[in-house]
C-alpha cells in the first residue's frame, strides 16, 4: 500500500484549491499536509480551531469553523468557503465520527447520520458554485469498511422507534455517504465535478474514543466483524486513498467510483473483507437519500 507522500510524488498542484472537513486529528491532517506538500492552497475545516492549529503544527492551511452536527454552522461555513474560494477544485468530506451512544445533533438528527452525512451533504450543496467554477473538480466522501454493517433505513433513520445500535447507525452512516457519491456523480458529473467514495483502511485515530473496552479488545485482537483479521496500517497509509481519490490523474473524467488501496474496488465478496455492499450503490435509493437529506437540511 502506497503513502500519501508517495502518491502525491509526481504531482504539481499548485493553482489547485482543495477543502478538507476535519482536519484537527487523524486523517484529515494528514490529508492537508499531503496536499499542501506538492503546492494547493488548502482551506482546513474545524470545529475546535485552536486543535487544529495545534495539530497542523505550522502547515500552510487557511482554517474555517465548521461543526457538521449544527446546520448553522455548516451554513456559515460555507458562506466563509464561498467568498476565500469561489473557485474550489476539490472537497475531501472527511471529517466523522464512529459508534458514540445514542447522541442528537442540534437540529435532532442521530448523531453519526447527522455528523457523517447530513452535514456534509448540506456543505457541498452549498459549495456547488464553487465546485463548478472549479470544475474539473472532485468531491471525495471519506466512507468505511463499516458500511458493509448495514443499509439505510429511511422509515426510521434517526432511530426513534428501533433500538439504537451504535455499530448499525455507523454502518447507515456511511452507506449514506456512498449513496451520496452515486447521486452526486448522476447529477454534477456532466458538469465537470466527479464524485467518490472510499474505505480508507483501518487506522489507530482519536475515532475510537467512543470504543468501550470490548470494542477496543475486539479490535486489537484483530477480529473482523464476520471473521478474518484486521490489518493495521498507519496514517499516512491510511489516508492515501482518499488524496489518490483527490489528485490521480488516473481517475480523471470518471466518478460515482468506490475506492479502497488506491485502486477502483468492486462489489463485496460478501465476507466484510472488501469491496462494497449493494444497498451502497443502488440508484434509486440514492435518489431517494438525495431528496430525503434536502428535505431534512431545509434545501427544498
Ligand atoms: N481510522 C479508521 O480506521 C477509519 C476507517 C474507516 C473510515 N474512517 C473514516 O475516516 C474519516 C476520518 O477519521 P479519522 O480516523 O481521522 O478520525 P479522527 O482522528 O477521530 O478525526 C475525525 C475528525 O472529524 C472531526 N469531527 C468529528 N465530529 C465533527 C463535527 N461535528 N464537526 C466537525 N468536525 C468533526 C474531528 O474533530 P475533533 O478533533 O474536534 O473531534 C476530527 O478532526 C472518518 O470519516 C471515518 O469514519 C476511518
Amino acid at each position: 500500500m502506497p503513502t500519501t507522500d508517495e502518491v502525491v510524488r509526481d504531482l504539481d498542484l499548485t493553482g489547485r484549491t482543495a477543502l478538507v472537513t476535519g482536519v484537527s486529528a487523524g486523517l484529515g491532517v494528514e490529508t492537508a499536509r499531503a496536499l499542501t506538500s506538492v503546492g494547493a492552497r488548502v482551506l482546513g475545516a474545524a470545529r475546535d480551531l485552536g486543535k487544529a492549529k495545534a495539530a497542523l503544527d505550522g502547515l500552510d492551511v487557511e482554517l474555517v469553523e465548521l461543526d457538521l452536527a449544527d446546520l448553522a454552522s455548516v451554513r456559515a461555513c460555507a458562506e466563509t468557503v464561498l467568498e476565500l474560494a469561489p473557485s474550489l477544485n476539490v472537497l475531501v468530506n472527511n471529517a466523522g465520527v464512529m459508534a458514540p451512544p445514542l447522541l442528537r445533533t442540534a437540529q435532532g438528527f442521530e448523531l453519526q447520520l447527522g455528523t457523517n452525512h447530513l452535514g456534509h451533504f448540506l456543505l457541498t450543496r452549498l459549495l456547488e458554485p464553487a465546485l463548478v467554477a472549479g470544475a474539473p473538480a472532485r468531491v471525495v466522501n471519506v466512507s468505511s469498511r463499516g458500511h458493509l454493517r448495514a443499509g439505510l433505513d429511511l422509515d426510521d433513520p434517526h432511530w426513534h422507534t428501533r433500538p439504537y445500535d451504535k455499530w448499525k447507525a455507523y454502518g447507515q452512516s456511511k452507506t449514506a455517504n456512498v449513496l451520496f457519491t452515486v447521486e452526486l456523480e448522476r447529477r454534477w458529473g456532466p458538469a465537470g465535478v466527479h464524485a467518490y467514495a472510499l474505505h480508507p483502511g483501518v487506522i489507530m485515530t482519536e475515532l475510537s474514543r467512543h470504543l468501550t473496552e470490548a470494542d477496543l479488545a475486539a479490535l486489537s485482537s484483530g477480529a473482523r466483524p464476520g471473521g478474518g483479521q484486521l490489518t493495521l496500517v498507519d496514517v499516512p497509509t491510511g489516508a492515501a486513498t482518499q488524496v489518490w481519490a483527490a489528485t490521480t490523474p488516473e481517475l480523471e473524467g470518471r466518478g460515482g467510483l468506490y475506492l479502497e488501496d488506491c485502486a477502483i474496488a468492486g462489489p463485496t465478496p460478501g465476507d466484510g473483507s472488501a469491496g462494497y455492499a449493494p444497498w451502497a450503490v443502488d440508484p434509486e435509493v440514492a435518489r431517494r437519500l438525495w431528496e430525503w437529506s434536502e428535505r431534512e437540511v431545509g434545501l427544498v
